[in-house]
């Protein structure tokens, strides 16, 4: 990294008024920017804030709304979101997990914006209230059933771009029956995003027990035609650590 210098003090012209504090500001700038900029300290600055935002939950992931409904996503994740559906422009996006439908609006917002794009949403239980949108369709069924499976994929036309994101049941099994069901539909270049790898210890919820993103690197050891985007932890704050899979193959 190159050093940013401070101002020579060329006189004792210089000591007017305020300069010592001038200084100690611009050199206070340059030390924080030097320290963040390491790597290692970046890292734990990262981990302790995931702690800290995830562990907050009533106050932060529980309490996120998209148009007054609740979803369960970290606001830097849903800007990803924006940015994978403006590069991809899917046909259709599939969602596992529906709760609240806030995700799905969401989705569908974007779609509105873009004009394109649908959003199919499964989840195992049904709930009232949930935002009515033409874009959005909910499935009702267990996302690993085969009959919801087929649903889906009478969904998709042949040359349909289509982006998956998997946010139902986080226990390993499930999300890896869920990446094997998945992965044919997403299209080259398109992404099967795993949610909430950020459990059982990566960083948070280090009791969880095996999960998303112990299914991931399961599924990755299997399937060569993914690999992890880390491009899209850019934000340093993600819920979705290597969750990120873009279809390459
Ligand atoms: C984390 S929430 C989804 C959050 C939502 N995507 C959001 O971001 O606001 C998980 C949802 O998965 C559903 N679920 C659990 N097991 C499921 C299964 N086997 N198939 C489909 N949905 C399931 C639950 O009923 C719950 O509503």
């Amino acid at each position: 990294m190159r050093r940013a210098r401070l101002p020579a003090l060329s006189s004792p012209s210089d000591h007017k008024p305020g300069f010592l504090r001038e200084q100690s500001r611009v050199l206070g700038r340059q030390v924080s920017a030097r320290v963040v900029g390491n790597p290692l300290v970046a890292r734990l600055i990262t981990r302790y804030f995931h702690r800290l935002y995830y562990g907050m939950r009533a106050r932060t992931w529980l309490d996120t709304h998209w148009l007054g409904t609740p979803l369960l996503k970290c606001p830097l994740d849903l800007w990803i979101y924006q940015e994978l559906l403006h590069e991809i422009r899917p046909h259709l996006i599939v969602e596992t997990g529906t709760r609240y439908g806030g995700s799905a609006a969401y989705l569908a917002s974007l779609c509105d914006l873009l004009d394109h794009g649908r959003v199919i949403s499964i989840d195992i239980d049904e709930a009232e209230g949930r935002p009515q949108h033409p874009r959005i369709r909910y499935l009702h069924g267990s996302s690993t059933a085969p009959e919801c499976i087929d649903a889906v994929k009478q969904e998709v036309s042949e040359g349909d771009r289509v982006l998956v994101i998997l946010d139902s049941d986080h226990r390993r099994d499930h999300v890896l029956a869920e990446l094997r069901a998945y992965a044919d539909l997403v299209s080259p270049g398109s992404y099967l995003v795993v949610e909430d790898t950020n459990v059982n210890g990566h960083p948070v919820d280090p009791f969880f027990g095996p999960g998303p993103f112990e299914a991931m690197r399961d599924f990755l050891a299997e399937d060569a035609r993914f690999e992890v985007d880390r491009a899209r932890e850019k934000f340093y704050l993600t819920f979705n650590p290597s969750g990120y899979l873009r279809r390459v193959g």
